[in-house]
């Protein structure tokens, strides 16, 4: 197969973020209520506007790479399984926010190649910030050059973390792991969009992030963009199984060890 222009298939993506960001925020700025949908439980929600949306990125993705198969939140696409290359994609991550009327919410498009992300965009819509990254790489906030905290310990750090919409038997660990961080940082912000909490991580607003019971769509352009912004991320084992298992912790290389740390002692000693 040809090598892929990932230079210029960036270019396109950031672009076709634009324009369906603009669409997602004028139907935020008119959007009716009622045509709130629930999915799986009455707190996990959708509308018109993440499918819609999902539909219009699929279209343009595949126009600037056919041999792109999908893993999509919505599933408005067949959803790939043996592809070389895929596209991953929340068409609009902070759903509930939107909902609400919160301007925190993003679309967020990962490309991978085999079991390797090659391209990241988390576009912020209503600040009109896009984060970008391609393999080989550094990590961009629009046109400016993005680099993670230079912050050194956990007690100088504003962190993020989010709550699922299903919690397992892990909730009250998960809710002692984050009294502690309350204890040792700075604070803890739940900004209501995982994609959104990676690019602050990123771009060293935030010095790291953790969370449980993530879907690929919500993390896989984030993640990467963290790691060429010279972050660290994991899942709660210290693994590279952040993307699919449903765990993570990204922070600033520092940070990163003690967050880590933490997270480790309690999760993984639970029963
Ligand atoms: C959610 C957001 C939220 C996180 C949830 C995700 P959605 O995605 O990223 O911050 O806490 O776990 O499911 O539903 O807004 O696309
Ligand atoms: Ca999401
Ligand atoms: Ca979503």
């Amino acid at each position: 197969m040809a090598a892929i222009d990932l230079k210029n298939i960036q270019r396109n993506v950031n672009a076709i973020c634009e324009e369906v960001g603009e669409f997602i925020r004028i139907e935020g700025a008119s959007f009716d209520l009622t045509r709130i949908e629930q999915k799986n439980s009455f707190n996990n929600l959708v509308s018109y506007v993440d499918k819609e949306a999902e539909r219009k990125l699929v279209a343009a993705l595949h126009k600037i790479l056919p041999e792109a198969g999908f893993i999509t939140e919505e599933g408005t696409v067949e959803q790939s399984k043996q592809k070389e290359y895929n596209w991953i994609i929340d068409p609009l991550d902070g759903t509930t926010n939107f909902l609400h009327g919160l301007p925190i919410f993003a679309i967020s498009i990962g490309l991978t190649r085999g079991d390797q992300t090659i391209l990241g965009d988390v576009y912020h819509i209503i600040r009109k910030e896009c984060f970008h990254a391609i393999e080989g790489g550094q990590a961009y906030c629009n046109d400016q050059v993005i680099r993670v905290s230079p912050v050194k310990t956990l007690g100088e750090s504003l962190l993020a973390t989010g709550f699922p919409y299903y919690h397992s038997a892990k909730k009250d660990v998960y809710l002692d792991i984050i009294k502690e961080f309350l204890e040792k940082s700075h604070g803890i912000r739940r900004l209501g969009s995982a994609a959104i909490d990676l690019a602050y991580v990123a771009c060293g607003r935030l010095e790291g992030f953790f969370e449980y019971n993530l879907n690929p769509w919500d993390v896989a352009a984030g993640t990467f963009i963290v790691q060429q912004a010279g972050g660290t991320v994991t899942d709660f084992r210290g693994g590279n199984n952040f993307i699919f298992g449903g765990e993570l912790c990204a922070g600033n290389s520092h940070v990163h060890p003690e967050m880590l740390q933490l997270i480790q002692h309690k999760w993984h000693n639970h029963q």
